[in-house]
């Protein structure tokens, strides 16, 4: 049985909250890196870095010996939108000091990247890159012989009913293919354990009867959701200072207090 009272990271307040479609499922994202302690961890699709900083940030926290490496081209695709090329400065002045000891951003397209990682080598797998059914197929099938005999995927958008968006579909597959868990909130999340075995961490969470399945996806929402509520606590309090900006330079003999 998956206790949160042992496995506790997922509790740790994430350190990195910038805005992602992501955010719910750092609270689950902290905890896997402890329920599996990987020992090489790879995602596909990093953006901003809010769910690749939260697995960073569970390694760091936890003293593990996980190898970390996030990919991405930082250019964007159709369903997330076109990138400015700074984010990816941003983020690496961010991630740097604080993680560059045992994680590695490359800037490189998911395909070309294959070849640095040797067969059966990587525990935890998260595929967050073009969501189309197409692109999430290739995805899936292309680094599926990279996974370890303990690999798991993690999916997101499995929940996303959106026009060009097929991840559902893919999850349908993988479903009927491997031992699975689901999250449904902020898109869905879906776990796969790939490999020849059940990660022993994993175990609980994998057996777990759909009545307790339903209290650890309650859980680890409600956990999300606090998230959630920071980011747009932290979007309204930036909307204020720009409009107390302009006011201010509307009206600058006048004292202002929005506060
Ligand atoms: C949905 S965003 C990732 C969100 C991120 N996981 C988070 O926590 O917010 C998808 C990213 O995948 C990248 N991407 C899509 N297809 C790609 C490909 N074939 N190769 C490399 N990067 C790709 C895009 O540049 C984009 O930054």
């Amino acid at each position: 049985m998956f206790n949160p009272l042992v496995h506790s990271t997922g509790l740790s307040y994430p350190h990195r909250i910038v805005s992602s479609a992501w955010i719910e499922h750092v609270p689950f994202g902290m905890t896997i890196v402890e329920l599996m302690q990987p020992r090489l961890l790879v995602e596909l699709g990093v953006y901003l870095g809010v769910s690749y900083c939260g697995f960073c940030q569970a390694i760091d926290q936890l003293g593990l010996e996980t190898r970390a490496f996030g990919i991405d081209t930082w250019e964007g695709d159709a369903h997330s939108g076109y990138n400015d090329p700074a984010i990816l400065d941003e983020l690496r002045a961010y991630h740097d000091p604080l993680y560059g000891r045992f994680s590695s951003l490359l800037k490189s397209k998911f395909h070309d990247a294959l070849d640095c990682f040797d067969e059966g080598s990587i525990d935890l797998l998260h595929i967050d890159g073009y969501h189309t059914y197409e692109a999430v197929r290739e995805d899936y099938s292309s680094w599926l012989p990279k996974m370890s005999s303990r690999g798991v995927m993690m999916f997101h958008d499995i929940r996303a009913r959106l026009p060009g968006f097929g991840v559902w579909r893919l999850w349908e597959e993988i479903e009927a293919r491997h031992p699975t868990f689901a999250f449904d909130h902020q898109y869905g999340l879906g776990i796969a354990a790939v490999g020849s075995e059940i990660p022993e961490g994993l175990a609980g969470l994998f057996a777990a009867p759909a009545e307790e399945r339903s209290k650890i996806r309650l859980y680890f929402s409600q956990l999300g959701q606090r998230l959630s509520a920071r980011l747009l606590t932290d979007s309204h309090d930036a909307r204020l200072r720009e409009l107390e900006a302009l006011l201010k330079s509307q009206a600058p003999d006048q004292a202002l207090c929005l506060d």
